[in-house]
């Protein structure tokens, strides 16, 4: 672009003038200026006219155009320019290497503004299709932690099909705190639960703005415009077919933890570890599985695999992970959701007891320390690739 505005006294602008314009340009992929990421190799300033040579982690970018231009109008509002001529190169091998290394420090010391505490654990509950029982593992593991003491975020991220407040038997209206939704609460035990919703938006603006944003975006601004307050756990009750939430949650918080509720069939299994391996790909750790609905047990005590039985324990050890619990197909789970009075809640019943067990079991595997930079590091591979393939991210 060619401008004719010249600087006051004629001069032009040093390169560090220049170095400091483009700290104005970030790359969105990667959330640092492209400075600061090492991405400029080039600056060379002759009279007014410049020229800057932008290095990009691979070729045919589909943001290339986005950051030349952006380039240019940060530079060519320095006074004294006239032309800003832009360049991209390819990274090699190593430069590309260390521009990860920088994106990912970078990431780790500034994490997007969501306002979960960083000491809360992060658990999304994922299952390959509807109807194996993730609503009803969430709430009543949630009810369970929460009689341990713990103060447990619930976030229903099913937009579509929400089911936490009938579960849970509660209602009411978001309010706002300063520009924050605070979740509603509801005391277990010595314990809390927040809880939040698409069906506590009541007002209708409010909820057809909410269907309006794409899936994953809606999650977003849960996490980020929501005042969690302090919390021990966030359960996150995902939606069927994620991906991109994952994502999503990958890029937000690493550190989120995937676990993954099946039912013995076989068929759920091949759904499970799909689920399994799309966590994977959106760099998630899987935490766990959970049987859901495995053995019926009658009235006389005799328990029938009324739908094989072993699933979930091929899948954990498929995958890797712990089978951190199984619970038994009964009609105390439904009549409990029904009556939004969840069955972790009746210690007369025996499922009380396991989703206990489940709760302990989820305390006493914390994820991997350390991972956590593996994580971001493949994700970033992960949306690099994405961006590459044309993909959307
Ligand atoms: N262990 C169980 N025993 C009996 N019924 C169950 C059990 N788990 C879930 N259900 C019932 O199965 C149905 C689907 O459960 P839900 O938690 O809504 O699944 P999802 O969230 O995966 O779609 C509900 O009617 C629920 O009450
Ligand atoms: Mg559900």
């Amino acid at each position: 672009m060619t401008r004719t505005d010249t600087h006051p006294d004629g001069s032009s602008p040093t390169e560090d003038e220049v170095r400091e314009a483009l700290r104005n340009v970030r790359d969105p992929e990667l959330g640092a200026d492209i400075v600061e990421l090492g991405m400029v190799t080039r600056i060379h300033v002759d009279g007014a006219e410049v020229a800057v040579e932008v290095a990009l982690t691979i070729a045919g970018c589909p943001l290339r155009a986005q950051i030349q231009r952006d380039v240019d109008l940060h530079v060519g509002a320095l006074p004294g320019v006239r032309s800003v001529v832009v360049t991209t190169g390819v990274m090699g091998p190593d430069q590309k290497r260390s521009v990860m290394d920088r994106a990912r420090r970078i990431a780790r010391d500034d994490p997007s503004a969501t306002d979960v505490p960083d000491t809360a654990r992060v658990v999304a509950v994922a299952s390959g299709k509807g109807g194996v029982g993730k609503s009803s593992v969430t709430v009543n593991l949630a009810v369970a932690l929460a009689r341990r003491g713990l103060t447990v975020g619930v976030l229903d991220a099913d937009i579509w099909g929400f089911s936490v407040p009938r579960l849970l038997g509660m209602q009411g209206d978001v309010e706002a705190r300063g520009k924050k939704m605070v979740p509603l609460e509801r005391h277990v035990g010595d314990g809390t639960l927040r809880v939040l919703s698409m069906g506590f938006l009541a007002d209708e603006d409010q909820a057809i703005m909410w269907r309006g944003l794409i899936l994953n975006r809606a999650v977003q601004q849960f996490l980020e415009d929501v005042h969690w307050g302090d919390l021990d756990f966030l359960l996150i009750d995902m939606p069927p077919g994620t991906g991109d939430i994952q994502m999503g949650l990958a890029r937000m918080m690493p550190r989120t933890e995937v676990l993954i509720v099946t039912t013995p069939p076989e068929a759920a299994q091949k759904v499970a570890a799909r689920t399994a391996d799309m966590a994977r790909k959106g760099y998630l750790q899987v935490t766990g599985v959970i049987e859901n609905m495995s053995d019926f047990i009658c009235e006389h005590g005799t328990s029938y695999a009324l739908f094989g039985s072993g699933g979930g324990d091929r899948l954990a050890a498929d995958i890797g992970v712990p089978l951190l619990g199984r619970v038994p197909l009964h009609p105390s789970v439904s009549a409990g959701g029904d009556a939004g009075a969840p069955v972790a809640l009746d210690d007369d019943q025996p499922l009380a007891a396991e989703f206990a067990r489940i709760a302990e079991a989820l305390v006493a595997n914390p994820p991997a320390t350390g991972s956590m930079e593996g994580c971001s590091a493949r994700m970033l591979e992960r949306v690099e690739a994405a961006v590459a393939a044309g993909e959307p991210v």
